[in-house]
């Protein structure tokens, strides 16, 4: 082969193999871990790279006068909901531990690390005691009928209402949640070489899971204003079981597993959930064990959800497999997230990557559009997201710019929106929450996601 071909030869290996390589995880993992810092709550530290954001909620106070401040905005809101918020932080934490090479790649692994620590610092705060878990942070209604910055939100009425859950107020699921996220950092931390602060989380996450599993109750009962924000509808069993693996895996200790294998059986947690969420930890669990402990059991199941997913569930005309209508695609994200991870462990690996692949570059832009905020091709600019929808300092900021038509003066780089509906039909509107709003959940499944198909694909 003459020299001129040879070159001819290579360069078009080169531009096939970009081709394939639509889109920049790397770039999109950069952006989503920005979303999660434009989140944070407190006292913001001097490398905040969120000009239009600073401190907020300085006050935020337990029943004891304990310091609750910090950690992240649940949405586009300022409450801080404990239940979806630990959710995200134990996919986070899950997509770390198994992805480090995505994240690595795209040269954000202490980006990452920072995020995480921000909301294990603030776990660390709201577990003063072994049982006492502070659940919840501000009221939903009072904070949903304000619009406008987190910063300017007036705390001389004192310190927001908090929910403390304890002995005789229990909270199984977000105590089960949060000793799983607690367990699951202390892994990535522990990895990084960061001994003593994962011996603080795994100590932390020993504890929620004795408060869990000791004093047993649904949260919604203990508290029933839940009820209209983040209820859980798949009760305890599946928190226990997930906390127990990671326990697990984080220990090694034979009693974390004899407890997974009882709240599998007592639970009936082995058939096929319709969805992987917050709430409903099911699927997680399967795939989870179906690689940590690799028993047929598990494996079965984790095989047959993914096989559901991929072959079974409601996809809309461009392919985008939809689960629900709230938040289609951070349901889809997470489907996608656990099968991943179960072609990780070996599971129809291919066909599960080829899926992953598909579901998030349609997200990304092959269904027409962008819908990460700041990326790509016409990405959403109306989120419903209040303080990013106010212009710079010294503009007021209230309900007028809510009800505005132009797009969020802010940009929130990285947040993954609502998504559309099932005809893939999507208006970027910032009054339709349903398909606008943005949420520590939506970008927790989306990013460990992510970072696998960057961990696959992208160069170093
Ligand atoms: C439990 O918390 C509730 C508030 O949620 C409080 O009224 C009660 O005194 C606490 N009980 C114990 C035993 O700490
Ligand atoms: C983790 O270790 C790194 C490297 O020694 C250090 O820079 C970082 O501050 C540590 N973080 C924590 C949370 O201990
Ligand atoms: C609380 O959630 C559990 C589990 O979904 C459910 O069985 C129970 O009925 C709920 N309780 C209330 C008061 O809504």
């Amino acid at each position: 082969m003459s020299p001129l071909r040879l070159f001819l030869v290579v360069l078009s290996c080169i531009v096939l193999s970009q081709g394939q390589l639509q889109y920049d995880y790397a770039s999109v993992i950069s952006k989503s871990l920005l979303f999660y810092e434009a989140q944070r709550t407190g006292r913001l530290p001097a490398d905040n790279r969120i000009p239009w954001r600073g401190d907020s909620f300085l006050d935020d106070k337990g029943l004891s006068g304990e310091d609750l401040s910090g950690g992240y905005f649940d949405a586009g809101d300022f409450v801080k909901f404990g239940f979806p918020l630990a959710s995200a932080m134990s996919m986070l934490a899950w997509g770390m531990v198994d992805s480090v090479e995505g994240y690595k790649k795209a040269g954000e692994w202490e980006n990452a690390l920072a995020s995480l620590k921000w909301g294990m610092d603030y776990m660390i705060k709201n577990h003063p005691s072994p049982n006492v878990l502070y659940v919840q942070v501000g009221n939903g209604e009072i904070d949903h009928n304000y619009w406008g910055r987190p910063e300017d939100w007036t705390t001389s009425n004192g310190p927001r209402p908090v929910l403390q859950a304890n002995s005789s107020k229990p909270a199984s699921e977000v105590a089960g949640e949060q000793s799983a996220a607690m367990a699951a950092a202390s892994i990535a931390f522990r990895q990084n070489g960061n001994t003593s602060y994962a011996d603080t989380l795994l100590q932390h996450a020993r504890e929620l899971y004795t408060f869990a599993t000791t004093y047993r109750g649904h949260y919604n009962e203990s508290f029933p204003e839940v009820k209209e924000f983040y209820d859980s509808y798949s009760g305890y069993g599946d928190e226990l079981a997930w906390s127990a693996s990671w326990l697990y895996r984080a220990t090694g200790e034979a009693g974390y597993k004899a407890d997974y294998e009882q709240w599998w059986s007592d639970f009936g947690l082995s058939g096929r959930p319709s969805e992987a969420s917050w709430d409903w930890k099911q699927a997680h669990v399967q795939v989870l064990l179906a690689s940590v402990d690799g028993a047929a059991r598990y494996r079965t199941a984790a095989e047959s959800f993914c096989n559901w997913v991929v072959n079974t569930a409601p996809k809309t005309p461009k392919g985008l497999v939809f689960i629900s209508m709230w938040g289609s695609l951070r349901h889809a994200s997470n489907v996608v997230f656990l099968c991943l991870q179960a072609a990780n462990a070996g599971i129809n690996q291919q066909v599960y990557r080829d899926f992953g692949k598909q579901q998030i570059d349609y997200m990304l832009g092959n269904s027409g559009r962008s819908f990460v905020i700041g990326f790509g091709t016409n990405p959403p600019q109306r989120p419903h997201h209040a303080s990013s929808s106010c212009r710079d300092r010294p503009a007021p900021c209230d309900w007028a710019d809510f009800s505005k038509p132009e797009p969020n003066p802010q940009v929130l780089h990285g947040a993954l929106v609502g998504g559309p509906d099932q005809n893939d039909n999507y208006v970027d509107d910032r009054e339709d929450y349903v398909a606008n709003e943005v949420t520590l959940d939506y970008n927790a499944g989306f990013q460990g996601a992510v970072s696998e198909m960057c961990n696959i694909y992208c160069r170093t």
